[in-house]
């Protein structure tokens, strides 16, 4: 019996104190702290036990994507742990990397609360969170205190992503120094660097995806970086394939590594809900992104673009309503490396990534598939 679906899921989700931000915060806190102690012994005992449920490990699930190892191809999406308070812990879950951030430069508190919904008639949530995160600098001292010099030099066996975005009080016109900024605080402590460019929950963000403007943050990283760090960007399901395009181009230009698709959506379509229960307004009426299962074919048709346009040279991370192992396996074969999670996770418990990795397994068995890496774009 799944513990966490059967009777965890409907009281956590129903009760009284369900507002979901305040469980997020105190699930992280719970996190936080078992990550902070992790050479304590009862924290030791724990892991190993999140560990001995929940992870898989299989050679087949493994690949070595920009000199990195990834033990499996299911990754913790940004926007979970925005400071990297509990960076330890995402392993042993059975994830194969985890995201950090978004982090700016400036800390900022994001946007007023109530800032994220559960849209559960539509298996998704929408959220206007803003970019609440304790700045780079803090993020970079988190990191220090808990791995050393363990990140660099690489590879490492848990591959730890770090998601820049642009202080709110930072002009778009400065943004190059804003992500610069970040990115020199924390460029050893990441394995791999994502510009994020997409959250609908910036004002003027997603902007920055046009060229004209995404170039001069595209320059600055890359010189600063010199080669260092994979990059990638993290693009919005909303963008016309025309602009997609012109990203793809910049990313040949700027030798970035690969291309994260996609951020939450602006779109309202196809949804059941109509009203978002705890404020009684509209779903139109709310401002914010969509994630979970309605952005799933989006999501993927753009990572089938992408691959398309590229041949398949530049690896994508595919993320957008996955939920099942048929959901990952249709971002693998549109073109995706690797795939990351947020809302299904919620939704369905920490046994989704194991669940996702057998389902994996099976797929590749039942095609005659010996390693992941042969199911990336496969045409079915
Ligand atoms: C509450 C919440 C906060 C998020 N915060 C961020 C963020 O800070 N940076 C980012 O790049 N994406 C953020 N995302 C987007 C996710 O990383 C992911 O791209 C999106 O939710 C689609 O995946 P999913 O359907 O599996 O949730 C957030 C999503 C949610 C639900």
């Amino acid at each position: 019996m799944d513990i966490y679906r059967s009777v965890i899921r409907p009281v956590l989700f129903s009760g009284v104190k369900a507002d979901p931000e305040w469980l997020h915060q105190q699930t992280l806190g719970v996190l936080g702290w078992l990550d902070y102690h992790h050479q304590q012994p009862l924290a030791r005992w724990l892991h190993h036990q999140l560990a001995k449920a929940y992870c898989l490990n299989d050679d087949r699930l493994a690949q070595s994507l920009w000199g990195l190892q990834f033990s499996n191809p299911i990754g913790l999406a940004a926007g979970f742990d925005k400071d990297g308070v509990a960076s330890g812990v995402w392993s042993s879950f059975g994830f194969g990397f985890a995201e950090l951030g978004t982090v700016t430069f400036t800390p900022q508190p994001g946007n007023p609360p109530p800032r994220l919904f559960r849209l559960p008639l539509d298996n998704a949530a929408l959220n206007r969170m803003g970019f609440n995160n304790q700045g780079a600098a803090a993020m970079a001292h988190t990191l220090q205190q808990r791995w050393g010099n363990a990140l660099s030099p690489l590879p490492s066996p848990f591959p730890i992503g770090v998601n820049l975005g642009k202080s709110k009080s930072t002009p778009l016109e400065e943004a190059a120094a804003d992500y610069l900024g970040s990115f020199q605080w924390l460029k050893d402590w990441g394995n791999y660097f994502v510009v994020n460019v997409s959250s609908p929950n910036t004002p003027g963000l997603r902007s920055l995806q046009a060229t004209e403007q995404l170039e001069p943050i595209l320059a600055a990283l890359q010189q600063e970086n010199a080669g260092q760090k994979p990059l990638l960007i993290k693009i919005a399901p909303d963008l016309e394939w025309e602009a997609i395009a012109a990203v793809l181009e910049l990313a040949q230009t700027y030798k970035l590594a690969g291309i994260i698709a996609t951020n939450t959506t602006i779109r309202r379509d196809g949804l059941t809900t109509q009203v978002v229960r705890s404020t009684g307004k509209s779903v139109q009426e709310e401002a914010g992104g969509i994630s979970g299962a309605p952005l799933r074919q989006r999501s993927t048709e753009v990572i089938r673009f992408i691959w398309q346009e590229t041949q398949g040279n530049l690896p994508i991370i595919g993320v957008g309503g996955v939920f099942t192992p048929e959901d990952a396996w249709e971002k693998i074969t549109a073109g995706a490396s690797l795939v990351q999670v947020y809302t299904g996770w919620v939704y369905e418990g920490p046994a989704m990534v194991r669940h996702l990795l057998e389902g994996l397994l099976q797929k590749m068995a039942e095609r005659g598939l010996t390693s992941l890496s042969q199911a990336i774009g496969l045409k079915e």
